[in-house]
C-alpha cells in the first residue's frame, strides 16, 4: 500500500464527560470510532490503517477494527497511544509500514468525516509534494480578549481558516519531525510548519466537525438520523 492513516482515538474525552473514552462512546448505537472508520474504508485505494487506542481498550479497538470493512481495507494495525495527541500521533507513526509515501493523521472524534475529504487530501499531498490540511472560513467574528475578559480587538477573519482532520503529509516530512520535535502542538500541522516545511490547503467539509461537547454527539446523532431516514 502506498498511503497509511493514523486514527488517533487515545484522548479520554474530558470535555464530552462520558464514562468510557471519547472514541469508543456510542453514536446511533455503535462506537464512534465505527463510524471513523466507515469514512476511511470507503476509500477506492487500500490503505494502511493505524488505530491508536487507550492501552486499556486495545482489546475493544481490535474488535471494531476487526467488524469494519471496505474497499480501502488493506494492513491495520491497533496500538497504544500516549498522554497527548501527539505522543499518539507518534506511536501511529512508528507502525506505519514500510513503502508507505503518504501519511494521514485523523481525529476518531471527527467521526463524519466525508470519505471523499480523505481521498481529496491524499490527491493533494501527491500533487503538491507537501502537507494539506482541511480548512474551513472562520464564520464567527473573532475577538482577542485579556484575562479578564475584556476585549482587546477584533481580529481581521480573512487572515484565519478553521482546520481539520484528516491532515496529509509526505512521509519522510512527518518523520522528520517526529524524530525530533520542537514542542508539543494540538495538531501535526503545526509540528511541520516549526520545521520550515509548507503546509498547503484543501477545502474542509462541515460534516468534519469535532465531537468534543455532548451538544456535539447529540448534533451527530441527528445527522446519522437524517441520512438513515
Ligand atoms: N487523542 C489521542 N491521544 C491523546 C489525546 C487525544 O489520541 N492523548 C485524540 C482523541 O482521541 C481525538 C483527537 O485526538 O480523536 C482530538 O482530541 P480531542 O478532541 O481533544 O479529544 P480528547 O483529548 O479525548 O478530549 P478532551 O480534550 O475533551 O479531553
Ligand atoms: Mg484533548
Amino acid at each position: 500500500v502506498q498511503a497509511a492513516v493514523i486514527v488517533v482515538a487515545a484522548g479520554s474525552g474530558s470535555r464530552l464527560g462520558r464514562p468510557e473514552p471519547k472514541a469508543f462512546a456510542p453514536l446511533a448505537g455503535r462506537p464512534m470510532l465505527s463510524h471513523a472508520l466507515d469514512g476511511i474504508l470507503a476509500l477506492a485505494e487500500p490503505v494502511h490503517l493505524i488505530v491508536v487506542a487507550p492501552a486499556a481498550e486495545l482489546e475493544q479497538a481490535r474488535a471494531i477494527v476487526a467488524a469494519s470493512a471496505g474497499p480501502a481495507l488493506g494492513y491495520t494495525s491497533v496500538v497504544a497511544g500516549g498522554a497527548t495527541r501527539q505522543q499518539s500521533v507518534a506511536a501511529g507513526l512508528a507502525a506505519v509500514a514500510p513503502g508507505v509515501g503518504t501519511v494521514l493523521v485523523h481525529d476518531a472524534a471527527r467521526a463524519l468525516t466525508p470519505t471523499a475529504l480523505f481521498a481529496a487530501v491524499i490527491a493533494a499531498v501527491r500533487r503538491t509534494g507537501a502537507a494539506v490540511i482541511p480548512a474551513l472560513p472562520v464564520v464567527d467574528t473573532i475577538k482577542r480578549v485579556d484575562a479578564a475578559g475584556a476585549v482587546q480587538e477584533t481580529v481581521d477573519r480573512s487572515e484565519l481558516a478553521a482546520v481539520q482532520t484528516p491532515q496529509g503529509f509526505v512521509r519522510a516530512e512527518l518523520d522528520e519531525a517526529y524524530a525530533d520535535p520542537a514542542a508539543d502542538f494540538t495538531d501535526d500541522a503545526a509540528l511541520l510548519a516549526s520545521f520550515g516545511h509548507t503546509v498547503g490547503t484543501v477545502a474542509g467539509d462541515e460534516r468534519a466537525f469535532k465531537i468534543t461537547t455532548p451538544w456535539d454527539l447529540a448534533r451527530a446523532e441527528r445527522l446519522l438520523a437524517e441520512t438513515a431516514s
